[in-house]
């Protein structure tokens, strides 16, 4: 049904999809080019192995202060000799999808295998408005969670292997290492029932939630404060996106002020949507929040989210455009993700960590993207950074010390 050459079927997640695909295609010490924002699971299958990594920075969609896709220029520049695999997360959290066919060129001239985390993307390729999905446009291995975006019961996804580059012996043997022995049934049951109502009732199904995502997008587009946001050509044209998934509903808020005159954040989106219209949204960052919708939803469903999202616009304050916000330093890397996690490190106090090489991740959860990884040297700025976030009610995650009065940082004497 995904057009692969072979597919096995995934009871934990696209976790193990990545962990296995980035044992599969290097050894202890071997090279990886990776996108900065790829999921933890990405950043463990580095620890793990002990690989060298590089890091492909998405470009920024300016306009939404959302972070777009991979260049395939990029990807060009940056592969080395001795890069033995290139890893990109498309589509992103917010529905952002790179170039992948250009991508997938770059790395087969240099015989590298393209790993395509398309954990957010199991649906693509079912309906003409939908983005194809990497299976089909060059990659070799493509990870899906159906968890996420198709009717399947959580922890179940798929890996897909393509093409003569990745070695299917290896994505086997670590198969059968990083997944249970005893696979539940339930959960193999449901990605058989879900693979099959597709193939019965897909094409149906797709095309009227196409029509319902195109009837309630209309009508949330006319949203003055809470903008939902699109990409132009123009955008497109910089690399930053190939394509978007229609059913990722990205409310802006950048800008908007409630009536008190306080900035109005997504978390505050998130907040009001789950407090007084039990709506739940996927994600809050600082300057927006996500709604997922899927192939599931109902007409009745997306009613009410439309009408809480423009009761609420209706209460904020006129748009009133914002200053181009800094962009974090690109921190400086000084050892290896694993050299630096296994330790030796040391606790010191938050603030006093600037300038010391870290000992574990700091991300922001979701979407789980690190702001600094262990043997990376922290700033000043990813410090108020974080100190920002937290205040804003988003989730810092990675620190052993969960109040982060203290940051684990590699001793001196090492
Ligand atoms: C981009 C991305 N890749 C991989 C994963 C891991 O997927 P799973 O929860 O199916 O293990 C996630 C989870 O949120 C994700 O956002």
């Amino acid at each position: 049904m995904y057009q692969a050459e072979e597919s096995y079927l995934l009871v934990n997640g696209s976790t193990a999809g990545l962990l296995c695909a980035a044992a599969a295609v290097a050894k202890p010490g071997d090279s990886i080019l990776m996108a900065r924002n790829c999921h933890r699971s990405v950043y463990n299958g580095a620890y793990l192995n002990d690989l060298e990594t590089a890091y492909l920075f998405p470009k920024m969609l300016k306009r939404w202060g959302v972070a777009g896709g991979i260049c395939p220029e990029d990807v060009e520049r940056a592969i080395e000799d001795d890069t033995l695999a290139v890893v990109v997360t498309s589509p992103t959290y917010e529905g952002i999808v790179s170039d992948i066919p250009a991508i997938a060129e770059c790395c087969h001239k240099r015989g590298v295998p393209l790993i395509v985390d398309e954990a957010h993307g199991a649906h693509f390729g079912f309906h003409e408005q939908l983005p194809p999905s990497a299976v089909t446009q060059g990659a070799d291995i493509v990870i899906q969670s159906l968890h996420k975006t198709m009717p399947s019961l959580t922890q179940t996804a798929l890996i897909h292997v393509n093409g003569p580059l990745a070695d299917r012996d290896r994505i086997r043997r670590f198969l059968s290492i990083y997944q249970t022995s005893s696979p539940s049934y339930l959960l193999m049951g449901s990605i058989d029932a879900c693979i099959s109502v597709m193939e019965e009732q897909g094409a149906q199904l797709f095309d009227c939630w196409i029509k319902l995502l195109e009837k309630y997008r209309k009508r949330l587009s006319a949203c003055r404060n809470i903008r939902l946001m699109t990409v132009s050509e123009e955008e497109g044209k910089t690399g930053a996106c190939a394509g978007t998934d229609p059913g990722r509903l990205v409310f802006s808020v950048r800008g908007t002020r409630d009536r008190e005159g306080h900035r109005f954040s997504g978390s505050d989106l998130l907040r009001r949507l789950r407090e007084k219209y039990r709506i739940e949204l996927e994600m809050a960052a600082p300057d927006y929040g996500v709604a997922v919708s899927t192939v599931m939803d109902t007409e009745e469903g997306m009613e009410r989210l439309c009408a809480a999202i423009e009761e609420l616009d209706g209460q904020l304050e006129d748009f009133a455009p914002e200053p181009d916000e800094r962009q974090l330093p690109v921190p400086l890397g000084k050892m290896k993700i694993a050299r630096a996690y296994n330790g030796p490190w040391e606790p010191v106090p938050f603030r006093a960590a600037a300038g010391r090489i870290m000992g574990e991740f700091l991300y922001l959860y979701p979407p789980g993207i690190p702001i600094v990884v262990p043997g990376e040297v922290i700033r000043t700025e990813h410090l108020q950074y974080m100190e920002e976030a937290r205040r804003q009610g988003l989730s810092v995650e990675g620190p052993a010390d969960i109040t982060l009065k203290t940051l684990r940082v590699i001793r001196e004497d090492r």
